[in-house]
């Protein structure tokens, strides 16, 4: 598994790390998850030590905002500020705190755009004291950097006035009780509660160079002469920020306890509403599609959608452009193809040198026919390697999905796209009908890509798994016909044909059968266009498969047992023989002209050239062809096809 996994990372990182190591838009989900996760309750009893290490989440010069507070700046305040605003609940469960103790959440909304995140997540809080939890909504805008830091965020604690008009009703009584007090006047129990509250912290942990009062009694006399304020107003200077700013103190007494004073340090100011509102705090901002790096700084910083221009900015347009980047676009290319194929040229160099270095057989061969030894060799390897990779996908025949999986599975067909692609080109000649069936399986698995890509649906992974054991399961097959060449001992090279007549068969009628019956299960779609070409598609190829499979297997395994009779034998007349003797179905007599022309007219009519060399071999071939055309003319995949070409 793991070394799979490397097979299939290897391949796409290789460009990529050379460029770019941005995240991708999975990974930022996944800090955002990070970042609601650090509000869950601590596993450990060291609450404090606990809090600090989740400053790892904010970048050092973060630069956030929160609507109820104002701006908050730099990684300690964003961590004490954002987590320690729970802390003094979670520390003393039974204090009526206003604020109570996230326990759970759902985030309910998320968009990822380049590294900017938005999204919405519902918190459940526990209020102990109240044997109840409420729920509150935090909407988040944050960017993250490539090292999966929060760079800046916004965040908006949704109709947290109505949650605390809501709650805090039902808190004053324990309030009033706690402070020995009646609860005729809430206002006035709210008032007292949180003056006490915010001077039993101010003396605990406001001490010696810290200490802003001598006494709890001067203490609670600067305190109640402040007004309460409101709690979603909190960073301006009432009894609210005090309280608030509270639980912080025993996080870093020096910089916080100046809040604690009657003028309210740097935290608990008087602020105006417009300069809050219409201030420009961020570097980026959050304009998504507007992704500011140290590069394209210069160009996209001071871009904006506004009413000063009357068309979105172009720049815009660009960035956005990479998210409607398709495999199909005709403007778009993938630079591994480019990689595969130089790939591909190097390791049919190498086989050539190694084969004519180490192999009479081969080196007596002409040219043509050392190429397509070349090419067998080639195909043997690169389908098996292609094999175990599609094999790496089946977990999700169990429900079980990886994008890793699903790489392995695309680079499958890629590599078999690839081979393909690299045979039209790397041959002398090659027969109309092999030409079509390369052709076909690449449009096949192009289909596969671009649907899965329109649908989103991961089971068309599957189906290019199922499908894909008719190009990765003709091993044998290949082994069989290199043996041919190579002269190999005729009995064993018979043998091997004889059983991979029988194997791709049975894998091959398999597979053509599964395709359909997996259609029929969880693909019977009909809601777009690309839903009825896939349907189309799937059954044109298992009912061509399903009716040539015999007689492409049958041909195999003929030639098999004929290596032994008549090598090399004059076959011409003795196939027709055959194919007219054993069938007569209308498309075995439309083949039959082919089949009786002579080498030079079928050589002619297909495009192919006749080598001297090659005359007294097509005999062999010859025979082959009869299942060759004759399952080329109806379906994209079979052994015999491909055994046929020479
Ligand atoms: C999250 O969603 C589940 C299922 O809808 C729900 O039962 C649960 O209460 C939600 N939790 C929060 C915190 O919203
Ligand atoms: C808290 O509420 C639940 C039901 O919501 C109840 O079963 C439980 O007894 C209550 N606990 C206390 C201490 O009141
Ligand atoms: C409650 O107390 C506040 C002062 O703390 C006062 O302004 C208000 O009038 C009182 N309300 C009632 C109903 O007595
Ligand atoms: C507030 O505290 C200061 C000491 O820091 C004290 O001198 C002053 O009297 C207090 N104010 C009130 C209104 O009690």
């Amino acid at each position: 598994m793991r070394f799979n996994t490397l097979t299939c990372l290897i391949a796409p990182t290789f460009l990529t790390t050379l460029s770019v190591n941005a995240l991708t838009s999975f990974q930022y989900l996944q800090v955002t998850k990070s970042f609601a996760d650090a509000f869950m309750p601590s596993s450990t009893s060291d609450l404090v030590a606990d809090l600090n290490s989740k400053s790892a989440l904010f970048a050092e010069d973060v630069k956030g905002s929160v609507d109820i507070v104002g701006n908050i700046d730099g990684r300690e305040y964003s961590t004490d500020f954002l987590f320690g605003l729970f802390l003094g609940a979670a520390q003393s469960p039974t204090v009526p705190s206003p604020v109570g103790v996230p326990i759970s959440y759902n985030v309910t909304a998320a968009a990822v755009e380049h590294n900017t995140v938005s999204a919405g997540i519902k918190f459940e809080l526990q209020y102990p004291i109240l044997n109840a939890t409420y729920p509150i909504e935090l909407e988040a805008f944050l960017t993250i950097n490539d090292k999966r830091e929060i760079t800046q965020y916004d965040l908006i604690f949704r109709r947290w006035a109505w949650a605390t008009d809501t709650i805090i009703p039902q808190l004053t009584p324990y309030m009033a009780k706690l402070l020995g007090m009646s609860n005729d006047n809430s206002t006035q129990t709210l008032h007292q509660f949180m003056a006490y509250a915010t001077c039993t912290q101010t003396m605990t942990y406001c001490t010696d160079g810290n200490a802003q009062y001598d006494t709890l009694t001067e203490c609670l006399a600067n305190a109640t002469s402040l007004p309460t304020g409101e709690f979603y107003r909190v960073g301006e200077n009432n009894l609210a920020c005090r309280a608030v700013h509270s639980s912080m103190l025993q996080l870093n007494p020096e910089t916080y306890c100046p809040a604690m004073s009657l003028s309210g340090g740097s935290f608990c100011i008087d602020r105006d509403y417009t300069e809050t509102v219409r201030g420009d705090h961020f570097t980026q901002g959050f304009l998504a599609p507007k992704y500011v790096t140290p590069e394209n700084k210069k160009l996209v910083q001071d871009v904006w959608a506004s009413s000063e221009t009357s068309e979105l900015s172009g720049l815009l347009e660009l960035s956005m452009s990479g998210q409607d980047a398709h495999s199909w676009d005709a403007t778009w290319y993938a630079t591994m193809t480019f990689v595969y194929f130089v790939f591909y040229y190097f390791f049919a160099k190498v086989t050539d040198f190694m084969f004519a270095r180490f192999n009479n057989a081969y080196k007596d061969l002409p040219r043509e026919l050392q190429k397509n030894v070349t090419m067998y060799f080639m195909t043997i390897i690169f389908t098996a390697v292609a094999l175990a990779l599609q094999l790496v996908g089946s977990p999700g025949f169990k429900g079980e999905w990886h994008l890793w999986e699903f790489k392995c599975v695309r680079l499958a067909g890629v590599l078999t796209v690839a081979l393909y692609l690299f045979e039209l080109i790397f041959r002398f000649n090659m027969r109309l009908p092999l030409v079509a069936h390369h052709i076909l399986t690449i449009f096949a698995i192009s289909l596969g890509v671009t649907t899965n890509e329109y649908t989103q649906n991961p089971t068309f992974m599957l189906s290019g798994i199922i499908w894909l054991f008719q190009a990765t399961t003709e091993q044998p097959t290949f082994i069989g016909l290199m043996g041919y060449r190579l002269k190999w001992k005729k009995e064993t090279v018979a043998l091997i044909l004889k059983i991979s007549s029988i194997q791709t068969f049975i894998f091959k009628a398999a597979s053509a059968l599964a395709l359909l019956v997996y259609w029929g299960l969880h693909q019977n779609f009909n809601y777009n266009s690309i839903d009825r070409v896939w349907s189309i598609f799937v059954w044109i190829i298992a009912i061509g498969l399903f009716l040539t499979q015999i007689w492409g297997s049958y041909v195999t395994y003929i030639i098999g047992v004929n290596i032994l009779k008549k090598r090399p034998g004059p076959p011409i007349r003795l196939e027709s023989n055959d194919s007219s003797s054993s069938n007569t179905s209308t498309d075995i007599d439309l083949e039959k002209g082919q089949i009786t022309s002579s080498v030079e007219e079928e050589a002619r009519r297909t495009g192919g050239t006749v080598t001297p060399v090659e005359v007294p071999t097509l005999g062999y071939d010859g025979k082959l062809e009869i299942g060759r055309s004759f399952t080329m003319s109806k379906t994209m995949s079979s052994s015999a096809s491909t055994v046929v070409d020479q």
